[in-house]
């Protein structure tokens, strides 16, 4: 089975071909980050026109290196959210277009899904359901127990920024580029991580929730009251430093409870996925691996490549729900509507609708 995925939701215009036995055909993926770096953000009237205007491009391209046109594929599939709506729409729209041209299936992918299970995109010993999953990208921190495809049970999640919005808003404020992630890890790597007394936001509370502006506030005054002027590039690295000390100290108090609950409910499983952009940050992976050691657990990291938005894992995404449940049930409506909001885990009816009269 060959099926094509297409990521729009946030600033990577991106496609990719790929095969039910775990391989990436091809795949391209234009990152807009020179037109969203004079903001020091994505700015999703510039994100959209970008989408509009390249998605059809990556497409093609991406079909090309493949080497197939599209009725030689088995389906085609695209991110319907959650994320900034005007992407959202350009994506399933293109795909919509190639399958109602082509007379191909159209899946709508959860975005996260797609980061959920972008682990298991590799040919041979692939990673078992069960696992414990940290999604940790721009828009998302949350950690799910992954049953299988379409099965999440959510334990945590941030109850403010997500970790990379952080990372991505000191990078911001100390002035030192766009995209935050990439500019704060490389920042930090000259820095003195124990300079200055950062708190550790959640650190030991009951269960398995995040917050991280907090985080993000004492930096930020920190830097405000450093001796006036231009911070000191040291002032910075160890602003950086100091910063992912604390978040990563964070992570593996809350990965620490996570991990109870996850083998009290699955005593014989013991895998630990990361997943999303700062996923594929190494001082974040090195402290996580503490942990996983400690607790003699398996990390389980994929590529860079598939941390960031991708649009692999939502082909891959679409392939495991069809080899689960055939093409018919998988298969979405072409009247599927783009969802801006789409929690993994939706929350049981019998709860979101407690104490509201019929
Ligand atoms: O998964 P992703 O590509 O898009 C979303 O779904 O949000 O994640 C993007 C986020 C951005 O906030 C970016 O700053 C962060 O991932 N990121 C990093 C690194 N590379 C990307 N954060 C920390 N360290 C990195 N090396
Ligand atoms: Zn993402």
């Amino acid at each position: 089975m060959i099926v094509l995925g297409i990521e729009t939701s946030c600033d990577e215009t991106a496609a990719a071909v790929v095969s039910s036995d775990g391989v990436i055909i091809a795949e391209t993926v234009l990152s807009q980050l020179e037109q969203h770096r004079p903001f020091g953000g994505v700015v999703p009237e510039i994100a959209a026109r970008a989408h509009l205007e390249y998605a059809d491009a990556v497409v093609h391209k991406t079909m090309e290196k493949a080497g197939l046109d599209f009725h030689e594929l088995d389906a085609v599939a695209a991110t319907a959210g959650p994320g900034l709506i005007g992407g959202v729409i350009i994506g399933i729209m293109t795909a919509k277009a190639i399958a109602a041209s082509s007379n191909l299936p159209f899946l709508a992918i959860n975005h996260m899904e797609g980061h959920a299970l972008s682990a298991r995109l590799k040919k041979n010993d692939k990673v078992k359901f069960p696992y414990l999953l940290l999604l940790i990208s721009g828009g998302h921190c949350q950690l799910q127990i992954v049953e299988g495809c379409g099965n999440y049970k959510r334990l945590g999640t941030t109850t403010d920024d997500a970790l990379g919005e952080a990372y991505d808003k000191i990078a911001k404020m100390l002035g030192i580029g766009y995209p935050g992630g990439p500019a704060v890890e490389a920042a930090a790597k000259k820095g003195d991580a124990s300079r200055f007394n950062l708190p550790r936001p959640m650190k030991g509370r009951i269960g398995c929730d995040f917050s991280f502006s907090g985080l993000k506030t004492a930096v930020r005054q920190i830097a405000l009251d450093l001796p006036e002027g231009p911070l000191l590039k040291t002032d910075i690295a160890d602003l950086c430093a100091g910063f992912q000390m604390a978040a990563g100290d964070v992570l593996a108090d809350r990965i620490n409870h996570a991990l109870d609950i996850f083998i009290s409910e699955h005593p014989t499983s013991n895998s630990l996925v990361l997943a999303g952009g700062v996923a594929s940050n190494q001082f974040i992976r090195k402290r996580i691996q503490i942990l996983a050691d400690e607790r003699s657990i398996e990390l389980i990291t994929p590529p860079n490549s598939l941390c960031t938005d991708n649009g692999a894992m939502i082909a891959w995404a679409a392939i495991e729900r069809i080899h689960d449940v055939g093409i018919d049930k998988a298969r979405d409506n072409l009247n599927f509507k783009p969802r801006p909001r789409w929690p993994l885990d939706p929350i049981a009816p019998k709860a979101a609708f407690a104490g509201i009269k019929a």
